[in-house]
């Protein structure tokens, strides 16, 4: 078999709430292969931002240890972890802009990373359908708009493994369609993607697998045909607060 891009063991993270600790993950065991879109879903609370931040490296877990394509993060050093964070891109359920452009905005990882290649802008503005938005405020955008930016800043980036918390969950149908086929894109290109999401179609559309997070455990795992199909966790996520 060959070897899992991402390869997460028993991760755990607990977290100060107040005067106690909390588990937010409580062990955690996931594959991932290089290509593959996962979504990762479940109610508010159940731990998704918190996995994707782990899979980020913005966040050190408690206890497990992931391998990103071959190599340990755990006890990796800087050096290590900055070269893997490379190869990755993360866009917040909340996006958040930096002051000025929007060229300035989609062109700053490019910048962190010693780059600034106006052509890459320009086709990841148009990517996200927002072309000729460069001189824009960016203070200015709409909340739609403002997540297609995050969107676009992590496109131009190139990266091998992207992170999308909630990628459509602020867009209007249409603008949310256009990002879902440009996520079907990615997935053409071999490009692996986990996304948190609370929309099941999408779900069904995108995703080649997905994970169910349940108060920080992973419950169930497998194509949306058989998670979806799975009475008993469809009840447990009708259950939840918010019905997911
Ligand atoms: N740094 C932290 N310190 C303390 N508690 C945290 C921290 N980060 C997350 N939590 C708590 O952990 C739980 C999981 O949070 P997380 O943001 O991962 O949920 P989620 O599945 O993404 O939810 P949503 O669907 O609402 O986005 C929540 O109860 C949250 O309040
Ligand atoms: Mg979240």
């Amino acid at each position: 078999m060959r070897m899992a891009f991402l390869e997460i063991t028993d991760l755990r993270k607990t977290a100060r709430q107040g005067q106690s600790l909390v588990d937010i993950l409580k062990g955690i065991n996931l594959t991932v292969q290089r290509g593959e879109v996962l979504a990762l879903i479940g109610p508010t609370g159940s731990g998704k931002t918190t996995l994707l931040r782990q899979i980020g490296l913005l966040d050190g877990p408690t206890g497990g240890r992931i391998i990103f394509d071959g190599v340990s993060m755990a006890g990796a050093g800087e050096r290590a972890l900055l070269q893997a964070r490379r190869r990755m891109a993360m866009v917040f359920q909340k996006p958040v802009m930096f002051r000025g452009s929007v060229q300035g905005n989609v062109s700053f990882g490019l910048k962190v990373r010693g780059r600034n290649d106006g052509e890459r802008v320009r086709s990841a503005l148009h990517a996200v359908g927002l072309s000729g938005y460069e001189e824009r405020d960016a203070a200015t955008l709409s909340g739609g708009e403002m997540q297609r930016i995050a969107l676009a800043r992590a496109l131009v980036l190139q990266p091998e493994l992207l992170l999308l918390d909630e990628p459509t969950a602020n867009l209007d149908p249409k603008s949310a369609k256009s990002i879902d086929g440009i996520i079907q894109s990615l997935a053409s290109e071999n490009i692996t993607v986990i996304m948190a999401t609370h929309n099941m179609q999408q779900c069904r559309k995108l995703a080649d697998r997905v994970a169910v997070l349940l108060g920080g455990r992973l419950v169930k795992l497998g194509r949306p045909d058989e998670v979806f199909g799975d009475r008993e966790v469809c009840d447990q996520m009708l259950c939840s607060s918010d019905g997911i």
